[in-house]
């Protein structure tokens, strides 16, 4: 591995297909990075961390496959970037241990996510496991393993990465300075894609609410025609408030700045409907798609066997780099292979 690089890491989990918040909060982010030379690009596929939510054997791989289809579909060059699945690297789970070790339980059960799985989880009677616990661990392993940089990833994840800076400074501490690159987030706050139908993020398990990256155009306008708006707007002349506004914060999203304001002026006299912001906000996004369908099925033609031969690849670069790393964790804390 080639040192004077930055490493660029990031991880999708295993569950169905990519949405426009993935693209957005993440994805772009993976292709603007992998075109720079100057970064060592590594983007996997979390399906370890699937595990906690998720159990249906053959359906993690089929999505495990798509998410591959989808990055490429995206931009992504497998040739320019390591591209692999979290379980081609049982090391990560070796390193997720060692660094359990350190990691205070307070502040696992403190996690935002975790009392919010717990929390749903209890409300249909269900019990948390303790990989929900340590996904925060598990996941500082994926990004300390192949000592990255940086981590490009969305808004609700930020919490995440806070927790791998401290489990990398903590264990340089104990163990020597400079083992552990201390990972950082891109500039800037992250961003977070609404939902269409509800409040929250745009997430995978709701399908009206997001919009999938191989929607059809006709399924993208009509999402955004059921989408929610301001709720106290019931009529069309009735005035808008755009800060409580879904629809508005596309805009802030994929508007230019004369957009952006002719939807707000446009919304607080009432002087265009839901519906015109609505097809504006579509326009853009059927924009973004357009490229990633065209390019999803000139990939389909080959098959899905490329696709598995690229994560085998990816498997075995990826893994050749984070063993290394950890066996020399390993050693660090006294406990070698013998
Ligand atoms: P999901 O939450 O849909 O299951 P993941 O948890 O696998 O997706 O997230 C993969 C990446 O996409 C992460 O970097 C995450 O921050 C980002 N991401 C997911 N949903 C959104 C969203 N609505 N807005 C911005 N980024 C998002
Ligand atoms: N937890 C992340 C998510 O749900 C996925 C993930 C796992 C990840 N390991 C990672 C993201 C390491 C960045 C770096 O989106």
């Amino acid at each position: 591995m080639d040192n004077s690089k930055t490493v660029v890491l990031s991880g999708i989990r295993a569950t169905g297909q990519l949405h426009l918040g993935n693209y957005l909060g993440a994805i772009q982010h993976f292709v603007t990075l992998a075109q720079d030379p100057s970064n060592d690009c590594f983007y996997f596929i979390a399906n370890l961390h699937t595990l906690t939510t998720r159990q249906d054997p053959q359906q993690m791989q089929i999505d495990l496959r798509n998410i591959v289809l989808d990055f490429m579909a995206c931009g992504l060059d497998p040739e320019k970037s390591t591209i692999y699945a979290q379980s081609s690297v049982p090391e990560l789970s070796e390193l997720s241990w060692l660094l359990a070790c350190l990691t205070p339980v307070s502040g696992l059960m403190n996690m935002h996510h975790f009392k919010e799985k717990k929390d749903r989880l209890s409300e249909e009677g269900l019990k948390a496991n303790a990989g929900l616990l340590t996904y925060p661990v598990l996941m500082a392993a994926d990004i300390l393993g192949p000592h990255a940089n940086l981590v490009p990833v969305g808004e609700d994840q930020h919490a995440h990465v806070e927790m791998a800076r401290e489990l990398a400074k903590r264990f340089n501490h104990h163990f020597g300075d400079g083992i552990f690159p201390i990972p950082n987030l891109l500039e800037g706050e992250g961003i977070r894609v609404p939902g269409l139908t509800a409040d929250g993020k745009m997430g995978k398990s709701e399908a009206d609410s997001a919009i999938m990256l191989n929607d059809s155009p006709d399924e993208v306008e009509r999402k955004l025609r059921s989408a929610v708006t301001d709720p106290q707007r019931m009529k069309r002349s009735d005035p808008g408030d755009p800060e409580v506004c879904n629809i508005f914060t596309f805009h802030h999203l994929l508007s230019e700045p004369e957009q952006i304001e002719w939807a707000r002026k446009g919304c607080t006299t009432a002087d265009i409907g839901c519906v015109d912001c609505k097809v504006v906000v579509a326009d853009h996004i059927n924009k973004i798609l357009t490229p990633i369908r065209a390019r999803r099925e000139e990939l389909l033609v080959r098959g899905m066997d490329f696709i598995d031969e690229i994560i085998h690849e990816g498997g075995l670069k990826a893994r050749k780099i984070i063993a290394a790393n950890v066996k020399e964790a390993k050693e660090k804390m006294g406990v070698p292979s013998y």
